[in-house]
């Protein structure tokens, strides 16, 4: 079988592996065990943001690599983001060097700005501050300020390439037509029930990667809203599906394995979120299989423009994203 490709080629020229590992959701304690135990299976990319409040324990995890010998930084992608409250241009460097100790480098790969939705932080929560029901919404911010705040993070070298996160078709050729420094990836909701069919095509022409997040399906994330946020959401179970159990028993690969190489046999890069050491390396083993044309339009069949994400008070903001269809 020819090789595939394990990179994706970005707008700076740098190469994106086209698998990363997710952190969201991964616990203290856990998270070490997570990226030690990609790297060792051949992971070189991690997915992480200011957001998640694991940062230093990745550091601690990699600093503990790159002393080692068993790596070099140059090696590895480290992908990090923005948070909502960060979104004035003077607020960019503040928050990166923030994300730059923790992780105990002196620059990313990637900075996204996490989402075009500004808030005001309150208590501690720069990412999604609920008062009285409702979102703290920003209004004086704009997220081209922010973006100039992100193309002088690149010219301060503490980021190689910058990208965003959560925008629309529209939102995303706002920034593109008035960019110094043009996105080099797209970070967004992508998976078989959410396919991104007409958002890919946008980026495809733009020369902006996309970034698949929850391209598992998140079967978790049902329990994560109704815990945080009180929202009973009956997500359907994406691995469960029946047409897939098919294709993954044809393949003797599991439902997990065949979603991620739909998506990267697509060019799309994918960053599956697991704490479990088996279940990272299985989400890794997906080089070494094809699916068939007939396999890709049976999944492609499985399309329901169902978004999985729910983002509690966004409804309201000037700049929510999912107000349009793509
Ligand atoms: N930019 C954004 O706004 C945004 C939003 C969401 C996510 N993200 C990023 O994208 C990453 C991935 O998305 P996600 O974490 O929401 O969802 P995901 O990767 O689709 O799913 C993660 C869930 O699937 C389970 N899982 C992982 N591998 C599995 C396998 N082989 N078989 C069965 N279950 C498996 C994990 O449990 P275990 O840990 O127990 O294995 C976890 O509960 C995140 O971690 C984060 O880095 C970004």
């Amino acid at each position: 079988m020819a090789s595939f490709p394990h990179y994706v080629k970005l707008n700076n020229g740098a190469r994106m592996p086209i698998i990363g590992l997710g952190t969201w959701q991964a616990k203290e304690g856990e998270v070490k065990v997570a990226v030690e135990s990609a790297i060792d299976c051949g992971y070189r990319h991690i997915d992480t943001a200011w957001a998640y409040k694991n940062e230093k324990e990745i550091g601690k995890t990699l600093k503990k690599v790159f002393d080692a010998g068993k790596l070099k930084r140059e090696d590895i992608f480290i992908v990090s983001k923005l948070p909502n409250g960060g979104h004035h241009r003077d607020k960019v460097l503040h928050y990166l060097q923030q994300s730059l100790d923790d992780l105990q480098l002196s620059y990313v790969d990637m900075y996204l700005v996490h989402s075009p939705f500004s808030v005001v932080p309150l208590d501690g929560n720069e990412q999604l501050p609920i008062k009285d029901g409702k979102l703290v919404i920003d209004y004086e911010a704009d997220f081209l300020d922010t973006w100039k705040g992100m193309e002088d993070a690149v010219d301060a070298e503490m980021t190689k390439a910058i990208g965003i996160s959560n925008f629309n078709s529209e939102q995303i050729k706002r920034i593109y037509d008035n960019a110094r420094i043009k996105p080099a990836n797209l970070q967004v909701e992508c998976h078989a029930y959410f396919p991104q069919i007409k958002l890919f095509q946008i980026c495809k022409e733009l020369n902006i990667s996309l970034t698949a997040y929850g391209p598992l399906g998140n079967p978790s994330l049902s329990g994560f809203l109704r815990e945080n946020f009180g929202i009973n959401a009956e997500l359907p179970n994406l691995l469960k599906d029946p047409a897939l159990q098919d294709i993954a028993e044809k393949h003797q690969k599991t439902a997990a394995q065949i979603l991620l190489r739909w998506l990267i046999q697509r060019g799309i890069i994918v960053i599956p979120k697991s704490s479990n050491p088996n279940r990272i390396k299985q989400n890794f083993e997906v080089f070494d299989f094809n699916l068939s044309e007939e396999d890709v339009n049976q999944i492609n069949g499985l399309d329901r423009n169902h978004r999985l994400f729910e983002y509690s008070g966004v409804e309201e903001h000037p700049n929510n994203p999912f107000n349009i269809p793509f």
